[in-house]
């Protein structure tokens, strides 16, 4: 049985701007376990969110190609690769990106409804017991303007599992929270995918957070913290 979450071969990103040509890394590899937990470390700038958008398919590397869930994203069309994110990965970013015109249960329906392969009450009764696995049964008639920013990402976490992904990106889930907070999002995130045994794959600053992985890969030293 094929036992990769996500393999990064040999990838580089640069931004040509004009005649100014950035290059944000070059020759980056990392694989990355089916069921693993991975923290993604580095300091401000140093381009995680620019790996985690190429993980993801989200961004193409300049140079290098990615397997993930199974499929090599270079060789998708970009619709076939949207059906593919939609279906197959989840997305938690640290300023949540909810939609302030939907309640706090659409929210989370969402990419069911975009994928509608259920029918829409399933999709309710799937989302309001997410959301109430989020400690959030109350709020789920709530807009995003009526809850606080740990309620919000709570949301955006239960949003990111309706479709059930085979795989988590988290950037700064976080982020924009105080450390009590922050904290206990990050348990809740550990416990959800140990349980479910998904591949998460998560860029933070916070130590502490990163200590929750099963491994932590450092962007600057390009490779993991133990080792392996
Ligand atoms: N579209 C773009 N065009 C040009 N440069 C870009 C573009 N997107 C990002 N960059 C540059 O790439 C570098 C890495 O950005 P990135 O957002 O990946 O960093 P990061 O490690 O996530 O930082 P932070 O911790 O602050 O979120 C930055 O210097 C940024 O200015
Ligand atoms: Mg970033």
């Amino acid at each position: 049985m094929n036992n990769l979450g996500i393999e990064a071969s040999g990838i580089s990103k640069v931004y040509l701007d004009g005649n100014r040509r950035l290059e944000i890394f070059r020759d980056v590899s990392l694989s990355i376990k089916k069921g693993e937990g991975v923290a993604i470390l580095g300091p401000s700038g140093s381009g995680k969110t620019t790996l985690l958008n190429i993980l993801s398919g989200l961004d193409a590397p300049t140079e290098g190609r990615v397997v993930a869930a199974g499929e090599e994203l270079g060789r998708m069309s970009e619709n076939e690769k949207s059906h593919f994110r939609n279906k197959k990965m989840g997305f938690v970013f640290q300023f949540y990106y909810l939609l302030n015109e939907f309640t706090a249960l659409e929210n989370v329906m969402l990419p069911a409804i975009a994928g509608a392969t259920e029918h829409r009450d399933e999709i309710r009764k799937k989302a309001l017991s997410l959301l109430e696995r989020m400690g959030l049964a109350e709020r789920a008639a709530h807009f995003p303007s009526e809850l606080s920013g740990g309620e919000q990402q709570r949301v955006s976490i239960a949003r990111a599992l309706i479709n059930d992904p085979e795989i988590l990106f988290c950037d700064e889930p976080t982020g924009n929270l105080d450390r009590s907070m922050g904290l206990e999002i990050a348990k809740l995130l550990e416990k959800f995918f140990k349980e479910q045994k998904k591949t998460v794959v998560m860029v933070t600053h916070d130590e502490r957070i990163a200590a929750m992985a099963d491994r932590v890969w450092d962007l600057v030293k390009r490779s993991y913290k133990n080792g392996s």
